[in-house]
C-alpha cells in the first residue's frame, strides 16, 4: 500500500486553514440539522422494513407528501404488529370473492385513482369531491389498532388516516343528522364477487354508525397501512376503521357518505339480522349464534401453532367508548 508522506504533498493540495475551518462549521451545522430531524416524530413511512418480496403500494403521486408526513402512532403495549403479509394477504372483501386469499389475488387491477366520494343527506354542504380534494385539508397520522373480525380472528394493524370527525365537521351536518351511512363502490365489471352466482350479499355493501360513534376520536378514515397507501385488498383508496366494533363495520372502498335521520339499513344486518346487529360492538359475553366470541385467534395462528387470546370488551377500548352505550342492553343491541 502506498502512503503519502506530508513532505510529498504539493502545497497546492494542502487545504488552507480558513477553508478547513469553514468545512468544519458546515459539517457541524449538518450534524446539528440531523439531530433536529431525529428529534421530530418518526415518519410513519420510515418505520417499517418489509421483506423484499412483499409488494408495496405507493399509491397515487398526489398522496405521497401526505403519507410521508404522517405522524407516527402509539404502539399497543405488549401486542406486536401483525406481519404485513397477513394484513395484506388474509382479507375479507366479498366484492372480490369469499376466500381469505381472493382479495389479494383478484383486486390487483382494481382502479382506485381517480376516485370520487359523494357527501349527501342531512348536511349543509353536500357535493361530490375527488379524493384528492377531500383529503387535502387533513394531516394524516398513524393509528395502531386491534382489528377483531366477527369470525373470531384478529390482528394489530398500523393504519394511516385521519379522524372521521374532522371530515364530518367540514360538511356541517344538520340537526336531523342522527346517523352516517357509508357505501362501497358497486362495479361488477371490476368486482367479481358482485357478479358471482354464489354471492349471498345485496350490493353495494353498506355500513353505518350513530353520529356520536362517527364523531368519536378513535374512529378514522384510513388511506394507508404500514406507512404506504392502502392496497386494493384492504379497501383502497378510502376505508372506515372503527376499532371497538367487529371488522365488518369497517367498510372498504367508500364512494358515498350520507347523513340520515333514520338508522341506515346495513349489509350484514339486512342479510342475517339474528347474527349481525347494527351496533356490532366487540363483546366476549354475547356469542354469535353459531360460535363463541369469548376468545380470538390473533394472527398469525395455525392449527399446529395456535395463538388464542381472550377477547376483550369493546376490543380493549372500553375506557374510551363504554360511555356511548350506558343504559343500553348490549344483548338486545348487539
Ligand atoms: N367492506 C366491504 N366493502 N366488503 C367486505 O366484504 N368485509 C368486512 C370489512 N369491510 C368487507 C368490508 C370484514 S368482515 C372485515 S373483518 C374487514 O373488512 C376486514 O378488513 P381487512 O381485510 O383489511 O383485514
Amino acid at each position: 500500500m502506498l502512503i503519502k508522506q506530508a513532505r510529498d504533498i504539493p502545497s497546492s493540495e494542502i487545504t488552507p486553514e480558513s477553508v478547513y475551518r469553514q468545512r468544519r462549521q458546515l459539517v457541524k451545522a449538518l450534524l446539528a440539522g440531523g439531530a433536529l430531524l431525529a428529534a421530530r416524530p418518526a415518519l410513519a413511512l420510515d418505520r417499517y422494513t418489509l421483506d423484499a418480496d412483499e409488494k408495496r403500494y405507493p399509491g397515487p403521486d398526489w398522496l405521497q407528501a401526505q403519507l410521508r408526513s404522517a405522524k407516527a402512532g402509539q404502539p399497543i403495549s405488549g401486542e406486536a404488529l401483525t406481519p404485513y403479509a397477513h394484513v395484506t394477504g388474509h382479507n375479507n372483501f366479498y366484492e372480490f370473492g369469499l376466500g381469505k386469499e381472493d382479495p389479494k389475488q383478484k383486486a390487483q387491477g382494481f382502479n382506485t385513482d381517480p376516485w370520487k366520494v359523494e357527501i349527501s343527506g342531512e348536511v349543509a354542504k353536500p357535493g361530490t369531491y375527488t379524493l384528492e380534494d377531500l383529503l387535502k385539508p387533513h394531516a394524516l397520522e398513524e393509528r395502531i389498532y386491534r382489528l377483531r373480525c366477527v369470525e373470531a380472528w384478529s390482528m394489530v394493524i398500523p393504519w394511516v388516516g385521519f379522524p372521521l370527525a374532522d371530515l364530518i365537521k367540514r360538511f356541517e351536518p344538520t340537526g336531523n343528522a342522527k346517523y352516517v351511512e357509508f357505501t362501497t363502490l358497486q362495479d361488477p365489471a371490476q368486482m367479481p364477487g358482485q357478479r358471482s352466482f354464489f354471492s349471498t350479499l345485496d350490493w353495494p355493501y353498506v355500513e353505518g354508525l350513530r353520529m356520536d360513534e362517527a364523531m368519536h376520536p378513535l374512529t378514522i378514515l384510513a388511506v394507508g397501512v404500514y406507512g404506504d397507501a392502502l392496497p386494493p385488498q384492504n379497501g383502497a383508496p378510502l376505508r372506515l376503521v372503527v376499532p371497538w366494533k367487529y371488522g365488518f363495520k369497517s367498510i372498504k372502498s367508500i364512494v358515498r357518505i350520507r347523513f340520515t335521520e333514520q338508522m341506515p339499513k346495513v349489509t350484514w344486518n339486512q342479510t342475517a339480522p339474528n347474527e349481525y346487529g347494527f351496533y356490532a360492538n366487540v363483546n366476549p359475553k354475547v356469542d354469535h349464534p353459531r360460535w363463541s366470541q369469548a376468545t380470538e385467534r390473533r394472527l398469525p395462528s395455525s392449527l399446529f401453532s395456535p395463538n388464542i387470546i381472550d377477547t376483550r370488551m369493546f376490543n380493549g377500548y372500553a375506557d374510551q367508548v363504554a360511555h356511548l352505550y350506558s343504559g343500553m342492553d348490549l344483548r338486545k343491541w348487539f
